[in-house]
């Protein structure tokens, strides 16, 4: 097989010359180029079993939620990318309202969980959700029974001024867990209280990372004591041998829909929409669990759940407004004011 590659790929390659030579304008339907604001390991996982179903290779490019959008914006009248997987909810319905992204009606969308189509029908069928999962604490039980700390259970106990640089949290600019936090806290105490708590909360910080996930994985490094992350983001640590425990606070937190969207304009725009549509089945859903990624609830309804994913009946949540957090406005507003109010103050 080796020994004919080389040639196969100089015949594919002349074969895809002369049809490119026929119709300069057509863009071959034979690759992908995707936007993933999830876990690496699930990215390539992804590309993996899509190359292999369909032979359709995908160019993939990781990014978190608000630096993809931010390349959305960027590439607006000329966009590279052809589908955005992943990431929070919120920036994808922001991308939406930009017009930045396009309508897709997929016929697997009644086999979603009402939370995912709901994410959809606001977006005017812009975005879909494909996961779901709760924002909490991440904390590493060595660490904190090493420096006599205790397990933090509330957003009230990250205040307290034992944990002065022992927590990290991404920094909202470029992270979606990072803005989830934000309006998780908006939501929960009043916008005044909810800053007048980040502030406070700042003293304790000991950095500000730029990928949503990075706290946990510092936590799971006992580089820090405590993260602020997605809970499911902790048994993939767990699995790979490191000390992390997660718990969701006792005043009640947020949850995200992480979403997919297709790009206006993409230029393998069928592509796009068969890959979409994969996505969304169940066989696709699974590969976080295959490749012990992250353990999210996924969108489809007959996704075979993996024991990791977090219980959401034990959760206390608040009813976290998707449509008035992923408006264009409120996010940039409210991220403006985290950078002028917080995010200047000496720690
Ligand atoms: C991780 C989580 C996802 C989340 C994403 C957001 O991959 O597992 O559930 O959507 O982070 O990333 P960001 O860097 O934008 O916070």
């Amino acid at each position: 097989m080796r020994v004919h590659q080389p040639l196969k790929l100089v015949s594919s390659a002349l074969l895809a010359g002369a049809a490119l030579a026929a119709t300069p304008a057509a863009h071959a339907q034979d690759q992908l180029n995707v936007i993933c604001s999830v876990q690496a390991d699930w990215c390539n996982g992804l590309s993996t079993a899509y190359a292999r179903a369909t032979g359709v290779k995908m160019n993939v490019s990781l990014k978190g939620s608000g630096e993809a959008l931010a390349q959305l914006i960027a590439e607006r009248d000329n966009p590279k990318t052809d589908v955005w997987f992943g990431g929070t909810g919120d920036p994808h319905l922001q991308a939406a309202e930009q017009g930045l992204t396009l309508e897709y009606k997929s016929p697997a969308m009644t086999q979603l969980h009402p939370w995912a189509q709901r994410q959809a029908q606001q977006s005017g069928y812009k975005t879909v959700g494909i996961y779901s999962g709760p924002l909490g604490f991440g904390y590493n039980p060595e660490l904190l029974a090493k420096k006599k700390l205790a397990v933090p259970h509330s957003w009230a106990d990250l205040l307290k001024p034992e944990y002065k640089g022992e927590i990290q949290v991404a920094n909202p600019a470029s992270s979606g867990t990072a803005y989830t936090m934000i309006a998780t806290l908006v939501q929960l105490m009043g916008e005044d209280k909810a800053f007048d708590y980040m502030k406070a909360l700042h003293k304790n910080i000991g950095q500000y990372t730029r990928s949503g996930t990075a706290p946990i994985k510092a936590v799971a490094r006992g580089e820090t004591a405590v993260s602020i992350s997605f809970v499911h983001d902790g048994p993939p640590e767990k699995l790979h041998g490191f000390p992390v425990e997660t718990v969701t606070p006792a005043e009640g937190t947020g949850a995200e829909i992480g979403s997919m969207s297709i790009v206006k304009g993409a230029r393998h725009v069928e592509a796009a929409k068969k890959f979409y549509d994969w996505a969304l089945t169940p066989a696709a859903q699974e590969i976080p669990f295959q490749t012990k990624a992250s353990f999210q609830v996924p969108s489809n309804m007959a996704t075979k759940l993996d024991p990791n994913v977090p219980d959401f009946r034990k959760i206390k949540f608040i009813d976290y407004d998707y449509a008035k957090y992923g408006a264009s406005v409120e996010r940039k507003r409210l991220i403006a004011r985290w950078e002028k109010d917080v995010n200047s103050l000496p720690r």
